[in-house]
């Protein structure tokens, strides 16, 4: 079976694809690296020894998309491609717009055109409205705070409706948590341009020497330590809930919508004394204050995806910091030479 991943050079896709071919599926990759590189797909088809057929297009252009629909026989599309910096969605919102919105109009109206039926779409834990308690619920009420959450909520919304319109068709929407953590082997990882926005990743240049402290973002919030409380998954379960929910999709008809997520809140100083637990690595830090728009506490409750999909995250949060420094200590300069 041949799976087509959109934006499968980038963090969650390449993991992606590296299971997929360690399961046995084909793997085709769309990507137009604009915040990536091809040396994450290399270094996959090197662990697995299998290969990827990669096109380095934009996925909001048609023609581009039919050319691969006639040249590869696809089976199902994971959906992954998409601009993912909240800060930069304030400032840029028509790029975020254009790019996140029409990626997935353009996919799907390819995808009809070309027979494809299947979709799982990455989605985001971001669509709550912050107002809900946590564990969030697949059922609770939506709404976002910046351009980049509004267009996973409207992707959300644009692949329901065309699915109603076409009853043939099986979408499923993963709503993941903070994803964090690499390939236990170090092969591939999280590797953001310039200075990480995102905890775990400016952890790691402050573990690696780059960047001289941590910053925390608030002591005062009501939580345990004061420190903001986040649900973060191994990026390995994340890549095997994707499998999870293809032979989902593969059986049904219509739009189905899971959290992934482990359940379970770690504070930012949490995540710290693991990392350096682990690791033996000292994080210095400092106490800034809070971050706009960020709120006390969120974490999933993932017993829909344990219940229907039969996926369960299994790795601990010690795994997490384990295979994220793997990946440093293996490449401290990410994917560059
Ligand atoms: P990433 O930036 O590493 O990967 C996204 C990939 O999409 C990149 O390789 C990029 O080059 C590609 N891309 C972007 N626009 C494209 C276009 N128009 N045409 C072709 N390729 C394009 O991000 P990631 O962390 O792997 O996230 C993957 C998906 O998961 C995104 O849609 C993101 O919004 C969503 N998501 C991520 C997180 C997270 O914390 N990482 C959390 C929730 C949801
Ligand atoms: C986690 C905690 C910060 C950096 C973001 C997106 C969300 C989703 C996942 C895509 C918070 C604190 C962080 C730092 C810190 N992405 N922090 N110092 O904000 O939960 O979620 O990524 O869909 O949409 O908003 O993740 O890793 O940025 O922050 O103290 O330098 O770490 O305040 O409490 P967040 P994060």
């Amino acid at each position: 079976m041949k799976i087509l991943l959109t934006g499968g050079a980038g963090y969650i896709g390449s993991h992606t694809a590296l299971q997929l071919l360690e399961c046995g599926y084909e793997v085709v990759v769309a990507d137009n690296l604009c915040n990536s590189s091809y040396e994450s797909i290399r270094r996959v088809q090197e662990h697995t020894g299998k290969p990827i057929a990669f096109y380095e297009i934009d996925v909001a252009d048609g023609e581009a998309m039919d050319a691969l629909f006639k040249a590869e026989p696809i089976d199902a599309v994971f959906h992954f491609a998409g601009l993912k910096a909240v800060g930069e969605s304030v400032q840029k919102p028509l790029e975020y717009y254009r790019n996140n919105l029409s990626t997935t109009i353009t996919l799907l109206d390819r995808m009809y055109a070309n027979g494809v039926r299947y979709i799982v779409y990455s989605s985001s834990a971001t669509v709550y409205d912050a107002a809900n308690v946590s564990p969030r619920l697949e059922d609770m009420s939506l709404g976002c705070t910046n351009p980049y959450g509004w267009t996973k909520f409207m992707g959300e919304r644009i692949i329901q409706d065309f699915v109603t319109a076409n009853p043939e068709m099986s979408a499923v929407l993963l709503r993941y948590f903070n994803p964090i953590g690499a390939h236990e082997s170090g092969c591939i990882g999280e590797d953001p341009a310039g200075i990480p926005n995102n905890l775990m990743p400016y952890i790691s240049q402050v573990a690696i020497g780059k960047l001289e402290k941590l910053h925390v973002f608030g002591n005062d919030y009501d939580t345990r330590d004061g420190t903001g409380v986040r649900d973060y998954l191994h990026v390995v379960d994340l890549a095997i809930g994707h499998i999870k929910a293809l032979e989902f999709a593969l059986k049904h008809t219509g739009t189905e919508v899971f959290n992934l997520g482990t359940g379970c809140g770690y504070s930012v100083l949490e995540i710290v004394d693991a990392f350096e637990n682990t690791n033996g690595v000292k994080i210095p830090y400092v106490i800034d204050g809070r971050r706009a728009g960020d709120i006390d506490e969120y974490y999933a409750d993932p017993s829909r995806a344990n219940e229907v999909l039969g996926w369960k995250a299994e790795r601990t949060l010690s795994d997490m910091c384990r295979d994220t420094w793997t990946w440093l200590q293996k490449n401290p300069n990410g994917f560059r030479e």
